[in-house]
């Protein structure tokens, strides 16, 4: 529909510089540069590294969305940014370049959460987030379990990683494994031809007296590097792929166990699950056998809008258009730790929008 929200979106809080353009609930195009092949030979993202490449990625990046989707900057009706959490100096650039856009076109200006993106984008995928959606969000970042009555406005975070992140524990076995950066989907492909039964790796905050939504994969990529470090110790061959397997095996058994059992415990009928990790065959299966077993509509969008991308900013920024909230001031700010109970960053009240405007071009004038 022609009167829906059309927003472009900016996404920079770690190595993808990404930028979307959707109207509604449409996408109209996803333009993605990845600094990720400039981290490779440091076994994860180097901050520096990644704020340069964004920064010389931007105006292209920017330039081939609008591109793809056949829209003219004149013709959004927002600007949404990134505004953590992330990496500070990477969020920074992304949030002074929608600032220095939204400015200059005299567009609304919104800086929203990462996390609840992540969470907004199925509806590109899968149409309007049912209300309340449960959320099992998984990356290179962040591992959470998160509720939503309404994405703009109301996100609880009911569990989250107590240590290391699911996908952070994928790319450190990775690099043990000498499997190169990032170790998801090399772990991932392994795992196909082996068996997850074969190590009985531990499942990490599963006792009856530990927390019930929280996660911990530190002890788990501790045991399994023990176990490969034995291996080598007694001069046999590290068998990678039932490794793989069975730690693989080890992470999505807890994720979507304890996803479920959220989900059971709070009447919600939706699991969302999105991130980098969402990405991973296994996680995908066990948790749809495990949904349809438990009555739970399984919604996973496809891989490309899973990991980082501008669309879910744009998604969010539109969805915060079209429930009129506030815009962000020009005095918006990345903040490296936004928690995720704010879904957007909403304007200081003090000081309208046109004021400031005309204040800064006295200032630029004088
Ligand atoms: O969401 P994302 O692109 O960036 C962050 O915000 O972190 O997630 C990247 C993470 C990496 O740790 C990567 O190893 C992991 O997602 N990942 C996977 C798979 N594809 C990417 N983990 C497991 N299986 C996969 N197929
Ligand atoms: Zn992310």
């Amino acid at each position: 529909m022609a009167d829906e929200p059309l927003v472009l979106g900016i996404e920079t809080s770690c190595d993808e510089t990404g930028v979307g353009i959707v109207r509604g609930t449409t996408l109209l195009a996803d333009a993605v540069a990845s600094s990720v092949d400039e981290h490779a030979r440091f076994g994860g993202v180097v901050p520096e590294v990644a704020s340069r490449a964004h920064l010389e990625a931007m105006v292209p990046t920017i330039e081939r969305a609008l591109k793809d989707a056949g829209v003219s900057a004149r013709d959004l009706d927002g600007i949404a940014v990134t505004a953590g959490p992330g990496l500070a100096g990477a969020l920074l650039v992304g949030v002074s370049a929608a600032k220095a856009y939204a400015y200059a076109l005299g567009k609304p200006l919104y800086g929203v959460n990462h996390l609840a993106a992540h969470i907004c984008v199925d509806q590109l995928e899968h149409g309007p987030l049912p209300e309340p959606t449960m959320a099992l969000l998984v990356s290179g970042g962040h591992s959470s379990l998160l509720l939503s009555s309404d994405i703009t406005s109301d996100v609880r975070p009911l569990g989250a990683t107590i240590d290391d992140a699911a996908g952070e524990a994928f790319d450190k076995i990775a690099r043990v494994l000498n499997l190169g950066f990032p170790g998801g989907p090399v772990i991932d492909r392994y795992a196909k031809e082996g068996d997850p039964s074969a190590i009985a790796f531990p499942r990490g905050l599963t006792g009856p007296r530990d927390p019930a939504y929280d996660f911990s994969f530190s002890g788990l990529k501790t045991a399994v590097a023990r176990w490969i470090e034995a291996k080598r110790a007694a001069g046999e061959e590290v068998p990678v792929r039932d490794v793989s397997a069975s730690f693989q095996e080890a992470v999505v058994d807890v994720l979507t166990r304890k996803a479920v059992r959220a989900c059971r415990d709070e009447g919600v009928d939706h699991l969302m699950i999105g991130g980098g990790v969402a990405a991973n065959s296994r996680l995908r299966a066990l948790a749809q056998e495990r949904c349809e077993a438990a009555g739970i509509q399984l919604r996973v969008p496809r891989m490309k809008l899973c990991t980082d991308n501008g669309a879910m900013v744009a998604a969010l920024g539109a969805e915060m258009v079209a429930r009129n909230r506030t815009p962000s001031g020009w005095d918006l700010s990345a903040d490296s730790s936004l928690p995720v109970t704010d879904p957007h960053v909403p304007g200081n009240h003090d000081h309208d929008h046109d004021h400031v405007h005309e204040v800064s071009k006295e200032n630029l004038y004088s």
